[in-house]
């Protein structure tokens, strides 16, 4: 008995060692990433007034539809260009696209914009890394001119 239970111990041991030397992939933080939009959408996501629209409600309503989804995912992988209406202003700029970010990251900051930086406007549904994995893939042959053309079908104002 007394062996048997050093040995489970031993083993249990080398089972959180094991998982120990495993590589952890921590998960992406949204907040820390979202400073990158910042640089232009600002810290609050009021945007800039005829240069950078703002993230607001316009951003959970259109992630209420698939159409709606995929463009939210196309703009941050592919980039998009205008002319686009948000909020009922026109913006005809060219945001890049945020190439360094994975799939996971894409996701994170999304759902950090849907929840932390807009408060108002439709319940929002976050994304998760295997959706964004699929629209991202479905998007790869679109320039940010074409990302803008999906913005008509995407919802919003
Ligand atoms: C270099 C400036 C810049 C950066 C950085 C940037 N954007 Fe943009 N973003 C823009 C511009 C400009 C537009 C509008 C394009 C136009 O005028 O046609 C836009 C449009 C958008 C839209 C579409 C809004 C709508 O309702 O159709 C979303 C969503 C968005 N950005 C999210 C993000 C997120 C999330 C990040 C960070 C990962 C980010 N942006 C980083 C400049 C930027």
């Amino acid at each position: 008995m007394r062996l048997a239970a050093v040995l489970a111990l031993a083993g249990a041991a080398a089972a959180v060692f094991a998982a120990a030397a495993l590589p952890v992939r921590a998960a992406p933080d949204g907040a820390t990433l979202y400073a990158k939009c910042a640089a232009c959408h600002t810290k609050t996501g009021a945007g800039v007034p005829g240069a950078f629209p703002p993230l607001g409600p316009d951003v959970r309503t259109k992630a209420t539809t698939e159409a709606g989804r995929r463009y939210l995912a196309l703009v941050v992988t592919r980039g998009v260009s205008g002319p686009i209406k948000v909020g009922g202003k026109p913006y005809a700029g060219v945001m890049p696209a945020q190439g360094t970010l994975d799939d996971a990251s894409v996701a994170a900051v999304l759902n950090h914009v849907g929840t932390e930086i807009v408060k108002t406007g439709p319940e929002f549904k976050p994304f998760t890394e295997a959706e964004i994995a699929a629209h991202r893939a479905t998007g790869t042959a679109l320039s940010a001119q074409d990302v803008g053309k999906l913005h008509a079908a995407a919802g919003g104002q």
